[in-house]
């Protein structure tokens, strides 16, 4: 009975992944219109050994510091980005994120160890001057159990995550492995949609006359639907406030904004910054 009800699950968890993934790639297009205006300001200053949380088609490659290579190609800067490694639990988002990355001039490969399936996967030819990508099935939200590759790779200079901390099973050890696997001095960044900010928070911007008390209740009641709707999305998590609330970081620096005056701005406020780890 338990072995037929595993299997129901799983098959299940295939379908929603399935079904995530051919609804992302128009949905993140209509989110990116949105957004990028913000991951514009930061992204840029990412640099060194990177992890990327959940990156799902990487749409945040765009905006990394890029250069002409010496056989003229244009690709992600190799004198700003030495590594980049994703690290991602639906592996139907797979095919695009490898398109995307070589699109960016990264050269590609698969950590067989938590994707076996990888090691039959052909990836563009590259050059020395292009950075290495390795992507990784898993995620952050077991405190004692982090894949191995990412392990081999830490300490980070640079993690970042997109729209994907409303996603993870476990947003506070999600956020202490992140702290973790930094180097000291490394920084974090983050562009997240969180629950309206509470009146009083210090860092609203972009007030567009929206009832944040009402709106934010609202968040609340919808969570539940949404859940299950939005593939374990949550609309009401307070990202930002937790991140700066972890009391280990040396700065956080970070906005709540709401990015449009139409009802996404009442569901999905925004919260998006970066956090540095203490030297020592
Ligand atoms: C809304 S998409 C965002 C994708 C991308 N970062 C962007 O900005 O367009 C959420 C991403 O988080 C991933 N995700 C879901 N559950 C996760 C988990 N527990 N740990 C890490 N990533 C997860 C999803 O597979 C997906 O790639």
């Amino acid at each position: 009975m338990s072995a037929v009800y595993s299997q129901l699950t799983g098959l299940l968890s295939s379908t929603y992944d399935w079904f995530f993934s051919a609804l992302w790639v128009i949905e993140s297009e209509r989110n990116d219109a949105k957004v990028n205006v913000y991951r514009k300001t930061i992204w840029p200053d990412i640099s060194g050994k990177v992890l990327e949380l959940g990156p799902g088609y990487a749409q945040s490659l765009q905006f990394l510091k890029h250069a002409t290579l010496k056989d003229g190609s244009e690709a992600v800067d190799p004198t700003a980005i030495k590594s980049y490694t994703v690290i991602e639990p639906n592996t139907f988002l797979y095919g695009g994120l490898q398109k995307n990355a070589e699109l960016n001039g990264f050269h590609v490969s698969y950590d067989t160890l938590s994707y076996p399936e990888g090691a039959s996967i052909t990836t563009m030819a590259s050059g020395d001057e292009n950075v290495p990508f390795k992507i990784v099935k898993g995620s952050l939200d077991d405190p004692d159990n982090i894949p191995q590759a990412v392990l081999d790779e830490a300490p980070y200079d640079s993690i970042l995550t997109s729209f994907s901390l409303c996603t993870v099973r476990d947003l506070e050890t999600s956020l202490a492995n992140i702290f973790k696997l930094l180097r000291p001095g490394g920084t974090y960044y983050f562009i997240e949609h969180v629950r309206q900010p509470e009146p009083g928070d210090p860092l609203v911007i972009e007030d567009n006359g929206v009832n944040a008390r009402f709106w934010g209740k609202f968040q609340d009641f919808l969570n539940p639907l949404w859940k299950v709707i939005g593939h374990g999305c949550h609309i009401n998590r307070r990202t930002g406030e937790t991140v700066a609330n972890m009391g280990c970081w040396e700065t956080v620096d970070y906005k709540n904004v709401r990015p449009t005056i139409d009802l996404q701005s009442r569901i999905m406020p925004l919260s998006f910054g970066k956090a540095t780890k203490p030297l020592n």
